[in-house]
């Protein structure tokens, strides 16, 4: 039987609550007794869900390899793997719980071997609880609060033999100085802020990640400026909700506009930011979409619904009308912007004709794509309670309409840009073959087309002469 009390279990009432005060911030500094535990040894990192994840999965690489583990991608030879995880629909969480049984068989060909668990879902109670009780391969569960903390964990799971559970509820604090492993030599996430206090009901992010706390625009005016100096192409600032940027601090007068204002003066070719919320959208940072040259002219707005009925019991703090003049303004600012969406179909309650409005919003802003879910329940969130009297297969059948007109909005936003030259930042070689690259447009559209592979990084001017549903295919302007 397992003494289930030592261990620092997360709380999701705890995790609810908000309180006035600033948030701490700290300084990470390395543990001396950590710095040479990992020489010789190997590391897999697997990564689930957003780019927040993503930004948190370069840390944990940065301290791993400050305590001198190397990255590998072979599992057969990692000293420790972590699975850095997603809980914002339970199908994310199957997979983990899939994952967790297939690789426990490693743990018998090297005892060494150590196996984490972070992320959002460490941050559930009831996933905490089923790993006690039945996941006894897992060493070491920690949370999205504290995995700066992580050379500690392995420090103490490898000298005392005893697996390691902490995860804190509280509101959440600001960790400066975390050394980064990038993943990426010229495109890199900065974190502006972290947590979400604006409590959607189907959404676990508020509990799972603590409330909104910004960093110090003077901290990410270093990160970028030393970014554009090491020679980063392009930042995506991130956020659960960065439009609450700087609400936090400061009376709350400096915004994300004022923000892009100052990093559009770093030099760094390109900026964008996500994720933004409708309702916290303000003119200044649309204003920065036209008066910016390197804020990119794509916005990822999530809508949701374009019901009130449901946005409302959504507790999204808009209408359709106010979210269409939101975009209204967008389009006047920025005729041409790219605008993307998320959208929940099959929310408890949502009628036939709440979906119908779902349609015609869609139609009216004539997305260039958008991430279609059907709700799903998350335990400890209020729409877990709602009455879902929606049968599977109607919502099965409201996906599947929506992703059709969604669809029509890409194959449409593609045509556009046929004949027109558009600047490709290139990542790397096309997967299906080594000649072709590929790369983003400035209005986040993925761009096909041969050239030499020493252009990768590098911002090219791509003509295009061939359009697809989800891509666009090109020749390099000489
Ligand atoms: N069910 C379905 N989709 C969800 N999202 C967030 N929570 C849920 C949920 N419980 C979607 C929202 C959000 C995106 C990141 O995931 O559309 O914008
Ligand atoms: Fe979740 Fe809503 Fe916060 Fe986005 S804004 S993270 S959907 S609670």
């Amino acid at each position: 039987m397992v003494d289930i009390d030592k261990y620092f279990k997360p709380d999701l009432k705890k995790a609810r609550k908000r309180s006035q005060t600033e948030a701490e911030i700290l300084s990470f500094e390395m543990d001396d007794r950590a710095k040479k535990l990992g020489i010789g040894k190997k590391y897999k990192i697997q990564t689930y869900g957003c780019q927040g994840n993503e930004a948190d999965s370069e840390t944990m690489a940065g301290i791993l390899e400050n305590m001198g583990y190397v990255a590998t991608q072979d599992e057969l030879e990692a000293d420790v793997i972590l699975l850095n995880t997603c809980a914002i629909r339970e199908n994310a969480e199957n997979r983990i719980w899939g994952e967790l049984g297939r690789l426990k068989p490693l743990k018998r060909r090297n005892p060494d071997l150590l196996l984490g668990l972070c992320g959002c879902m460490a941050q559930e109670e009831k996933v905490v609880n089923r790993i006690l009780e039945k996941y006894d391969q897992v060493d070491l569960v920690f949370g999205t609060h504290n995995l700066h903390k992580l050379q500690e964990y392995i420090l103490f799971a490898y000298f005392n033999k005893e697996r390691v559970i902490e995860v804190y509820s509280e509101e959440g604090n600001i960790v400066e100085n975390l050394p980064k492993s990038r993943f990426n030599g010229y495109k890199a996430f900065v974190n502006i802020m972290f947590g979400c206090d604006e409590f959607c009901t189907y959404c676990i992010v508020p509990y799972t990640r603590g409330k909104e706390r910004s960093r110090a625009k003077e901290d990410i005016i270093k990160e970028v400026t030393d970014l554009y100096n090491e020679g980063y192409q392009e930042v995506t600032l991130l956020g659960q909700n960065v439009n609450a940027y700087g609400k936090d601090r400061n009376n709350g007068e400096y915004t994300l506009g004022d923000l892009l204002v100052e990093l559009d003066k770093v030099g760094i070719p390109r900026i964008r930011f996500t994720t933004s919320h409708p309702h916290d959208l303000d003119q200044k940072t649309i204003d920065a979409f036209k008066n910016c040259k390197s804020v990119m002219p794509h916005l990822h707005l999530p809508v949701q619904s374009g019901s009130n009925s449901v946005l409302k019991k959504m507790n999204r703090h808009y209408t359709k009308e106010m979210y269409l003049e939101v975009i209204n303004r967008l389009k006047i600012a920025v005729p041409d912007i790219a605008l993307t969406t998320d959208i929940i179909v099959g929310f408890p309650t949502e009628s036939n004709e709440d979906f119908l409005e779902t349609l015609d919003l869609v139609k009216q802003v004539d997305f260039e794509g958008a991430y279609t879910f059907i709700f799903s329940k998350r335990a400890g969130t209020p729409a877990a309670k709602f009455e879902d009297n929606i049968p599977e297969e109607e919502k099965k059948n409201r996906l599947q309409a929506l992703n059709k007109v969604v669809n029509e909005g890409y194959a449409r936003a593609s045509k556009k840009y046929a004949d027109k030259v558009v600047k490709v930042l290139v990542d790397g070689t096309s997967k299906a073959d080594d000649n072709t690259l590929a790369g983003y447009s400035e209005h986040n559209k993925l761009v096909n087309f041969k050239g030499d592979k020493s252009l990768i990084g590098k911002i090219v001017d791509v003509k295009i002469t061939e359009t697809r549903t989800w891509f666009l295919i090109g020749e390099a302007c000489e």
